[in-house]
């Protein structure tokens, strides 16, 4: 079948949130580490009431009922998720209660984990699924869902909350470009969590930054390679319309792109002007190891790609900056925030997606946009999404009151036998939430 990819999607991210500046204030950071030096503006987080059940829960019912999608039609669910409330378990179980009550339990596919990369691998498996044998004809259904929160210190402003659900079947709006795929895989430790009694990461900042780096290197070589191979011409920056990427925070984001215009200068490619090659010619004999560790050519490369980056990063970066890391769905709240501001004029247009969790796998892929037939087309999509409001509605939070609650969720990491406020009234209606957890570790909840 033709043009496999994503039909709809929906987004969910808790009504709670801190802002950036308030919390730099509060750490006794200094001024604007938060919010100019890792560029992040805002954090949603879960309450006791929420988590990436409930989230995932609300998004699933959300997505189905608003694009009228019969449940019945679902053959593959996959969900991707680094957070971990059971060992064995899948979220996916758990999502079966929606379809069950339509009487549909044949529905393949369980949860993907790998960091952040989770949703990409759930993401690859549902299209490549629509693309084999075994297709039935149904749809496939997506669902990335995150809570990322950091103990006390330096990477406690990179978290985030959120959960999306996409769609997945043929004649998309959003469609792959399956041939077009570079991947980096490798063994390690720049964050991880061994620790099964908490929710919170070991984490080596500055590793994680530079193999978030060598893997965007890599894979943006490998995805060049197969794209010159297969349409005899070189590709650069100049062929993408919209570079979306995994966002932990916007600063990485930003080098990113600087990144993969020095690997275009390295390439020589003609998207690279002139004054840019004079500036960066300094720079050319480094090895890639002194290449990551130069903050001279970070800056450089960052000067000379920024009118390159207002144009096609900048429309990525709503979301990510106003939530936080949303782990698996930080890429795809990147993605929606570029249909958010930018779906009256994206037929035709290209979009180049960088995924990566650590670990560490990541790959470059891209889609292909067309305006799409409704419900499935990008103008209902981004009606569906309906980010303004949603951001516009949320409740901010003083920061003592969310480091209060991150206190709170460390108790109930974990724990049986208790049960939560049921105070919903920040909740907007529709929204899943957890009621109580009994002896035996099960989970109940309740819809607003
Ligand atoms: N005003 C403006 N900028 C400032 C200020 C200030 N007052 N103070 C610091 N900065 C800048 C720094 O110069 C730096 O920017 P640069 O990298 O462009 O130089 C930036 O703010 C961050 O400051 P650092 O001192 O480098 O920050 P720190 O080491 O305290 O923590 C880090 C940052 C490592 C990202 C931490 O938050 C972390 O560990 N996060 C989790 C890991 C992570 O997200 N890794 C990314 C890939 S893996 C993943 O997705 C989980």
């Amino acid at each position: 079948c033709k043009d496999v990819g994503i039909l709809a999607m929906d987004i969910y991210f808790p009504p709670t949130c801190v802002h950036q500046e308030a919390l730099e204030a509060h750490d006794g950071a200094s001024k604007g580490k938060y919010t100019i030096g890792l560029g992040q503006d805002c954090m949603a987080f879960c309450t006791e009431l929420e988590d990436v059940i409930s989230m995932s829960l609300t998004v699933v019912t959300s997505l189905l009922k608003k694009y009228q999608v019969d449940p019945k039609l679902i053959g593959r669910l996959e969900v991707g998720s680094e957070t971990v409330i059971d060992k064995s378990k899948s979220i996916k179980t758990w999502l079966m209660q929606i379809f069950e009550e339509y009487g549909n339990t044949d529905i393949e596919g369980v949860d993907s984990t790998n960091a952040c990369y989770g949703g990409t691998a759930a993401l690859l498996n549902c299209v490549n699924w629509v693309e084999s044998n075994s297709w039935d004809g149904r749809y496939g259904l997506v669902v990335c869902t995150d809570s990322a929160v950091y103990a006390e210190g330096p990477a406690r402003p990179t978290g985030g909350a959120a959960a999306i659900a996409m769609l997945i079947g043929p004649n998309a709006p959003i469609s792959f470009e399956s041939k077009f795929r570079g991947t980096h895989m490798a063994h390690v430790y720049d964050f991880y969590k061994p620790d099964l009694a908490s929710e919170y990461p070991v984490v080596d900042g500055k590793l994680s930054q530079t193999c978030y780096l060598m893997a965007l290197d890599s894979c943006y070589r490998r995805y060049c390679s197969k794209y010159g191979k297969l349409e005899g011409q070189q590709f650069s920056i100049s062929n993408g319309d919209y570079f979306v990427f995994h966002s932990p925070y916007n600063k990485l984001v930003q080098k990113s792109f600087a990144r993969l215009y020095f690997n275009d200068f390295l390439r020589n490619c003609s998207s690279v002007e002139n004054d840019a090659i004079e500036k960066l010619q300094p720079f050319a004999n480094l090895t890639g190891d002194e290449s990551y560790q130069s903050r001279d050519l970070e800056k450089v490369s960052q000067q000379v790609a920024k009118q390159l980056y207002d144009a096609k990063v900048q429309p990525s970066t709503l979301l990510p900056k106003q939530i936080g890391n949303m782990y698996t769905a930080s890429l795809y709240a990147a993605l929606a925030s570029v249909i958010h501001n930018k779906h009256t004029s994206l037929g035709g247009k290209r979009i180049v997606m960088f995924s990566y969790g650590s670990g560490l796998s990541s790959t470059m892929f891209s889609f292909k946009l067309q305006d799409g037939q409704h419900p499935f087309s990008l103008s209902n999509i981004a009606t569906v999404l309906n980010v303004q409001e949603k951001l516009e509605s949320r409740h901010v939070f003083a920061p003592e009151k969310f480091v209060k609650t991150l206190k709170l969720m460390e108790h109930r990491y974990g724990a049986k036998d208790f049960e939560t406020t049921k105070d919903t009234s920040l909740l907007s209606p529709g929204t899943f939430y957890l009621t109580k957890v009994d002896s035996m570790y099960r989970r109940f909840y309740n819809k607003k």
